[in-house]
């Protein structure tokens, strides 16, 4: 490792030092060795240069198992498979989230996958954390050197109180986070005056592009939606009942934005340039929906 690289890492892992505390119970963590163990409830975390880990360790809700499973057993790759999606549509998606990291912020990215977003909100010179829990996705971004990635999951954040001045859910990953507890954990590390800003998929629109008339009765989203066999899953039907969570867990909503793109019976082309659908009626019309949330 050069010395710029070591100097970076060290400066990184002083910071990290300074913000965790344990996942469980928030309180504070002892380094001991390369792992830290916090002082209430004994819970042990290794730290390794690379990846540390934080998934919390008595995890009973089945739900977040099966999502932390069923993405650590994903095998392809996920950026390769990302960039062959309309490009103008994630710009669209990708550009409000970048567009809320200001000079000098500390952002933290739940869900972060390869930390796909990492290059352009260092950029802007932010000093950017990805937490997700797949190590397969997370491996995937430190072999493109993207740095300051741990495992973990957003219902159960290893932060101290108010440290973030923004975090972002980029392309859907709040759609398999038990919700509500997630957004307590982000009003909890968030300061005050800052930032949510993430996005989730409109299930009716979601519907509308799955639907083929031959399957009507077998369209498998129906099916799952029916069926209750979504797993977890946020996909909006109602914004209004999003916001009333949000507005529950210690955020205002500031700004809904809505994707204007495919509903096959509009037979819309996609967009060359960046246009959304404004507000709570246009969630009910466009195709992916990005909030944009200040903690109170
Ligand atoms: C569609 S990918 C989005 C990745 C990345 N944010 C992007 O913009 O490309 C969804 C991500 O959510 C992560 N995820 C699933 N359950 C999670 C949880 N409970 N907490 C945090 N992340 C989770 C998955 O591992 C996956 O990386
Ligand atoms: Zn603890």
């Amino acid at each position: 490792m050069n010395r710029e690289k070591k100097d970076n890492h060290s400066g990184k892992n002083s910071l990290f030092q300074e913000i965790f505390a344990c996942p469980q119970c928030h309180s504070n963590m002892i380094s001991i060795d390369n792992s830290l163990i916090c002082e209430k409830c004994k819970d042990q975390f290794l730290i390794n240069d690379k990846i540390p880990s934080f998934l919390p360790r008595r995890i009973t809700d089945h739900k977040i198992l099966l999502a932390i499973n069923g993405w650590a057993n994903i095998s392809w790759d996920y950026d390769e498979k990302i960039t062959k999606t309309n490009k103008h549509l994630m710009r669209s998606i990708d550009s409000p989230l970048i567009h809320y990291c200001k000079k000098n912020n500390l952002v933290l990215e739940i869900g972060c996958g390869t930390a796909r977003l990492s290059d352009a909100i260092a950029a802007k010179k932010c000093t950017y954390i990805g937490i997700d829990p797949s190590l397969f996705l997370l491996n995937q971004g430190i072999i493109k050197n993207r740095t300051s990635l741990l495992q973990g999951i957003g219902e159960f954040l290893p932060f101290k109180d108010g440290c973030f001045d923004v975090i972002i859910g980029g392309y859907h990953s709040f759609r398999y986070i038990q919700f509500r507890k997630c957004l307590e954990e982000c009003a909890r590390t968030t300061k005050p005056g800052g930032h949510l800003v993430f996005t989730l998929w409109n299930g009716w629109s979601l519907l509308a592009s799955s639907f083929k008339f031959k399957n009507l009765i077998f369209n498998s989203y129906l099916k799952s939606i029916l069926t209750k066999n979504l797993g977890t899953c946020n996909d909006v039907f109602s914004p209004y009942h999003i916001i009333k969570t949000i507005e529950s867990s210690g955020f205002k909503v500031q700004k809904i934005l809505s994707t204007k793109k495919d509903f096959p019976f509009l037979k819309a082309k996609p967009s060359r340039s960046i246009r959304y659908w404004h507000g709570v009626i246009g969630a009910f019309f466009g195709h992916n929906i990005i909030f944009i949330c200040q903690k109170k």
